[in-house]
């Protein structure tokens, strides 16, 4: 079926019928969760409000020729970081590409680094995300596992072209951005052209963990010094690696969460040179 799918914004007079579709939505959902839903609790949903007076959130219908077939909630975090937060098509309208249709239109719409998860036992939508998100960057995506809710997997890609779209590009323009101002403090009286990634690897990683996602590690290095890099689906990326001796060993590694690390200046800095550089 060559369907004329429209990704269009919900206005608020549009609530009811996204409360409407949420049910459905939500009761479909509940299939996949450990715990079973009652009607009451699947007809309770938190931020539906939140949707039409943040500014963080998106909510949008999905329409083809004149029939509303599905709706999508799409949140804006911090760092131009994107995230599907619902996702839903009538079954009557699936297998039709609509679903797929209407997801690129949602991310043309906004540009920046996607996160796109699914539930651990959500296999169909873990398929179609594969799928779509494939195909939309060219297989240019990571996949790693998704802690937060829902808890399963996601995907992470980034569709600013004026960003970066992979890791290797993204180690490109870090070299070129990185100076002796956004070397950590202590070492920066040592920092040269000649060894460029020295005391920069605390902002690196959360440069690539904002484009890329993953873990973010952390280990002492035999002078004292913490050195942190990023561990993407099981792989180590470390792109200040070589400001150490191939033979350097770490210890204490540690895995630290994002959101108990500080967005300094040299970070800012940094983030705002590789964003410049097309
Ligand atoms: C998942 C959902 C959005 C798919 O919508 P849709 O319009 O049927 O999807 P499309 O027809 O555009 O399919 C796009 C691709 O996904 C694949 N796909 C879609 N549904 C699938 C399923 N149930 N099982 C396996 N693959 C599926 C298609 O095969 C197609 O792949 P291809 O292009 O490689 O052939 C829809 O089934 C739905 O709303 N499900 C319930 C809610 C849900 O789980 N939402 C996602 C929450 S994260």
């Amino acid at each position: 079926m060559d369907a004329r799918v429209e990704t269009k914004s919900a206005e608020i007079l549009d609530k009811s019928i996204i409360r409407n579709l949420l049910q459905k939505y939500l009761k479909e959902l509940s299939q996949f969760d450990v715990a079973s839903q009652s009607d009451d609790e699947v007809s309770e949903y938190e931020y539906l409000d939140d949707y039409w007076t943040s500014d963080n959130r998106y909510p949008f219908l999905i329409i083809v020729k004149d029939d509303i077939v599905g709706f999508s909630f799409v949140r804006k975090l911090e760092n131009n970081t994107f995230q599907i937060a619902e996702f839903y098509i009538l079954p009557d309208y699936r297998g039709k590409c609509i679903g797929s249709r209407s997801a690129v239109q949602i991310f043309n719409q906004f540009k920046g680094v996607w996160h796109v998860a699914q539930g651990e036992k959500n296999i169909p939508a873990q398929k179609f995300w594969r799928s779509v998100i494939h195909k939309y960057t060219d297989g240019n995506f990571e996949e790693e596992r998704s802690d937060e809710q829902p808890r399963g997997v996601k995907q992470i890609f980034n569709n600013d072209q004026s960003i970066t779209t992979s890791i290797d590009e993204l180690h490109e323009k870090l070299k070129k951005s990185v100076s002796k101002d956004t070397c950590y403090e202590p070492q920066r009286h040592l920092w040269s052209d000649g060894n460029a990634s020295l005391g920069q690897c605390y902002v690196t990683t959360l440069i690539v963990h904002d484009f890329f996602g993953g873990k973010i590690m952390k280990a002492k290095s035999s002078n004292g010094i913490s050195h942190y890099w990023n561990r993407i689906n099981g792989k180590d990326i470390d792109l200040t690696r070589d400001q150490f001796p191939t033979n350097e060993r770490f210890t204490d590694e540690q895995v630290l969460e994002r959101v108990n690390l500080l967005d300094n200046k040299r970070y800012k800095e940094l983030k705002r040179r590789v964003r410049l550089l097309k």
